[in-house]
């Protein structure tokens, strides 16, 4: 392993250690839309001959940004691989949203070592969410030599540069800026799905729920213009794409600091999606508080527009989401519920639930049970809450025991699953539309996809219809999927 100096060194004097504090002071000053990315001359054919791998962990955010970065390496040269063994360049693409999403992160980079100590021309990197945080950063350095290079979320632009300084360089390289940088909008993607796309809209999010580390290392809210996502979306169309997900923290807040945009918000704009051929369009995440009327409208026109809402509640108890600083009561998101269920009445939703806040009680707990009965929820993602070092919510003191926390996340789920079993049954005998995904993990035999309302539909087929859609008709609705047959006669929905 290259020699590393990295005990007994002022650290201050090669980087700025990323700082929780200063992301939080959000600025003022219009955000720069900026199209002058370029691989500089000396890295064009730098990974000529050799390989990279990019680990991902977390959201589909996470996600993205991978495809991102495996665009920037594939025009250095680099060419993917699933070997670690054969890479040159391996880059963890981290999530800090909770404890065990970190302590998964550092066990891997853990074993990364000898992975290093066998071929010592090997550049490791760490990014994402975790490298934003200050404590993450200072632990690599302390343990974890074998690390390369660290860079946030702000500065994926910046890999080529930051990675010909990690080829050179005996330290290892750390660029982490605190606060965002500008919107680039020419980066290169290699797309990882050939039918399904990822389509960013907005990067950050001001919303600073008490117990989320998202605003702090994701930066402030920035809105792509309008005409950019038109642009990437109506060339996907003409490649053939089926489907595309708009991605936000926070979409709901799409626009709102586009300058001389006034009123132009995620209904515009999903208003703008419905006119371009491309059969399935879908967005995530929602937060309830800028759901807006205009919004609801034009979901309620229907067309390539898919009816599923991801609604996170977070808690069904006033008075936890007041301390969770959600902006919205049970009440206002139950309005919010039936009024986009009104009008858009096949609607599927799911949620995202936090259990055992802090001080959470057992009547406050039932709350949220019984917003999730009233709710029906076709699904949900729950999780016990984790502190995470810099939030508000992690200074508060918190009377829950964690066995209480299981015994509710147990109950949760168990109901959860009592409502999924409950939705899908709905669906048996019916025909729907699936997007075939590909084989079925669990039986290569067996064909897989989602209907619009997101649901898994398992079926068997020939391998030709993955990428299309086709016409399924529900055989046995079970409590996580559907099984079905595909209606060979049926019209190939290959719109
Ligand atoms: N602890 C537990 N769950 C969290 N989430 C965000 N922060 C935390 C935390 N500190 C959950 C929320 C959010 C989802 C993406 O992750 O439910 O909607
Ligand atoms: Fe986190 Fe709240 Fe922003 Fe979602 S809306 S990313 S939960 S701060």
């Amino acid at each position: 392993m290259a020699e590393k100096t990295i005990s007994n060194v002022d650290f201050s004097k090669y980087f700025q250690p990323p700082s929780l504090k200063d992301a939080r002071r959000r600025r003022r000053d219009a955000v720069q839309i900026i199209n002058d990315f370029s691989i500089p001359e000396d890295m064009e054919t730098i990974g000529h001959g050799k390989n990279y791998l990019i680990e991902t962990y977390g959201c589909q955010m996470n996600e993205h940004d991978t495809e991102v970065m495996a665009g920037i390496l594939e025009k250095m040269g680099y060419q993917e691989t699933e070997e670690p063994k054969n890479a040159d360049v391996i880059l963890i693409n981290t999530c800090a949203i909770r404890e065990n999403a970190e302590n998964k992160v550092f066990g891997h980079i853990g074993t990364l070592k000898t992975l290093k100590l066998e071929n010592p021309g090997l550049i490791l990197g760490v990014c994402g969410c975790m490298a934003q945080e200050e404590v993450v950063v200072n632990k690599i350095l302390a343990k974890h030599p074998q690390v390369d290079l660290i860079f946030g979320t702000h500065n994926i632009h910046r890999l080529p540069q930051l990675l010909k300084e990690a080829l050179f360089s005996k330290e290892m390289v750390v660029e982490v800026w605190s606060k965002e940088g500008d919107i680039v909008e020419n980066l290169p993607q290699s797309r990882r799905g050939h039918f399904q796309a990822w389509v960013n809209i907005m990067y950050g999010c001001d919303k600073f729920c008490t117990y989320c580390i998202v605003p702090y290392t994701r930066g402030k809210e920035r809105s792509r213009h309008p005409q950019e996502i038109i642009d990437e979306v109506r060339e996907l169309a003409r490649k053939g794409y089926k489907e595309i997900t708009l991605l936000g923290q926070n979409v709901n807040a799409y626009g709102k600091d586009l300058p001389n945009m006034e009123n132009y918000g995620l209904g515009n704009l999903m208003d703008e999606m419905r006119k371009i051929g491309i059969p399935r369009v879908r967005f995530t995440t929602s937060h309830p508080k800028d759901f807006d009327d205009h919004l609801i409208e034009v979901l309620g026109k229907g067309g390539n527009l898919c009816e599923h809402i991801h609604l996170p509640v977070q808690s069904g108890s006033s008075e936890i989401l007041k301390i969770m600083g959600r902006g919205y009561t049970r009440e206002r998101y139950l309005d919010l519920f039936h009024k986009i269920k009104n009008t858009v009445p096949n609607a599927s939703f799911t949620t995202d639930i936090i259990v055992g806040f802090p001080n959470e009680t057992e009547e406050q707990f039932e709350e949220t049970m019984s917003l999730v009965r009233e709710c029906q929820f076709d699904g949900g993602f729950t999780f016990i809450y984790s502190p995470r070092a810099g939030t508000p919510a992690a200074r508060m003191k918190d009377n829950v025991p964690m066995e209480a926390k299981k015994e509710r996340l147990q109950r949760l789920n168990k109901l959860m699953d009592e409502l999924s079993a409950k939705s899908n049954a709905k669906y048996q005998d019916k025909m729907v539309e699936v997007l075939v995904e590909g084989e079925s993990r669990k039986n290569p035999d067996v064909l897989s996809g989602h209907t619009r309302t997101n649901k898994v539909v398992n079926f068997r087929g020939p391998k030709s219809l993955i990428g299309q859609l086709v016409t399924v008709k529900i055989t046995d609705a079970k409590k996580w999927s559907l099984d079905g047959e595909w209606q060979k006669e049926a019209e190939v929905l290959n719109r």
